[in-house]
């Protein structure tokens, strides 16, 4: 009898030892990982449209589906950057990319844009509609955050996002089929001390599609909201206005960003460490769309473990998120750059003394 339970007690322990070195390797959720990429495929001869398809995330996106044989349209409001992605697109359907330029901040340019849309592909509608575009995410302190950022943020977000999804909808509803895949971030799931408002857009797009799907599933409507964490989507894009061609990045990729603020690139290339880069990021996203799995978390260590513990021990991740606040916090205010580095987040090692606040926001997750 002692023996069976030693042998009991063997295999479970190494079973929990396979868990805990898979977890600690992992970069997504399991059972993401456990589902595998997205099957070859999967999205040949599908309409798939992309909004902030003119650069990061989206550009990558952009690219891995027109080499599976996705039919592409492409939004955001830069026309001569979205021409470039549209370029360097492979497969099948590259020569006939549609690229439908819109300012989700002025909603009353989506009827028009979503007519368009519905009739590329000889009419065949819309299959795949991909929210990526955001707006550009400044690091700043509750208190000095102005109402104008607050309001522009949303309308980029989460209104634009709205608008756009009640005009599609009615379309995969008549065809009873259609997927909605909705970039949210870690910030939509737990809190992002600096980034209060950035947050909020993300927790009310959690909301609305979670809400939206429930609702809708019955009626052929799949949702996947991914919620990745830091992603180095700047990575090579060098300073706002560098030539990307120069830095020998991807030009169709690595765009610099006029609405991002003033970031020297080397300071920049200090806050990339740690962080996923876009091509993991599009490749787990497109998976998690393919399995049609409804929530996917994306993410290295420790952004990824913070979000299990918040999910399963929340009172555990208050604690966390204390910390990681207050640790934050001094950072900004004494002028050091930003760490996804756990010592960092949770306030441990060299302490710089007291500076003046800085001014200035900067982008990042
Ligand atoms: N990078 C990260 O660390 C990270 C982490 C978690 C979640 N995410 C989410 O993932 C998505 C993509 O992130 P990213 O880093 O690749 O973004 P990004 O590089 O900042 O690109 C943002 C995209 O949105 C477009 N856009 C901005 N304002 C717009 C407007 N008013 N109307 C239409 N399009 C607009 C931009 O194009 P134009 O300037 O040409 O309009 C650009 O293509 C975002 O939703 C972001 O919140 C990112």
């Amino acid at each position: 009898m002692e023996t069976i339970y030693a042998v009991a007690l063997a295999v479970a322990f190494v079973l929990l030892m396979q868990k805990l070195i898979r977890f600690a390797l992992a970069d997504a959720d399991l059972r993401l990982l456990a589902a595998g990429p997205a099957p070859k495929g999967t999205f040949n001869g599908k309409v798939v449209w992309i909004t902030g398809a003119s650069q990061g995330i989206g550009a990558v996106m952009a690219q891995k589906l027109s080499a599976d044989g996705a039919k592409l349209i492409l939004s955001a409001r830069r026309l001569n950057e979205l021409t470039r992605v549209a370029a360097s697109c492979t497969g099948p359907h590259a020569n006939d990319v549609s690229i439908l330029t819109l300012d989700l901040s002025d909603t009353s340019q989506i009827p028009r844009s979503v007519e368009l849309a519905q009739k590329a592909f000889d009419g065949q509608g819309i299959d795949y509609l991909i929210h990526n575009a955001a707006y550009a995410r400044p690091k700043l302190p509750v208190e000095d955050f102005p109402e104008d950022l607050t309001k522009a943020t949303f309308a980029v977000n989460v209104l634009g996002p709205i608008a756009l999804t009640r005009a599609v909808l009615p379309g995969m509803l008549k065809r009873k089929t259609g997927h909605i895949v909705v970039l949210s971030s870690a910030a939509g799931k737990i809190p992002s001390p600096l980034q209060s408002v950035y947050a909020a857009t993300k927790h009310a797009m959690q909301g609305y599609f979670r809400s939206l799907y429930f609702e809708t599933h019955a009626r052929g409507i799949n949702v996947t909201i991914a919620v990745p964490g830091p992603i180095a989507s700047r990575v090579g894009a060098g300073a706002p206005g560098s030539s990307p061609e120069a830095s020998g990045a991807n030009p169709a990729v690595h765009v610099a960003d006029p609405t991002a603020p003033d970031v020297n690139a080397n300071e920049y290339a200090e806050e990339e460490k740690g962080r996923m880069t876009v091509e993991r990021c599009a490749d787990l996203i497109l998976a998690g769309t393919a399995h049609r799995l409804p929530e996917i978390w994306i993410s290295n260590h420790p952004v990824l473990a913070f979000l299990y513990v918040a999910q399963w021990l929340p009172e555990l991740g208050d604690l966390i998120a204390k910390r990681v606040g207050t640790s934050r916090v001094r950072r900004y205010r004494t002028g050091q750059k930003d760490s996804y580095s756990l010592a960092a987040l949770l306030g441990f090692g060299k302490k710089k003394p007291e500076e003046a606040p800085r001014a200035e926001g900067r982008k990042a997750e």
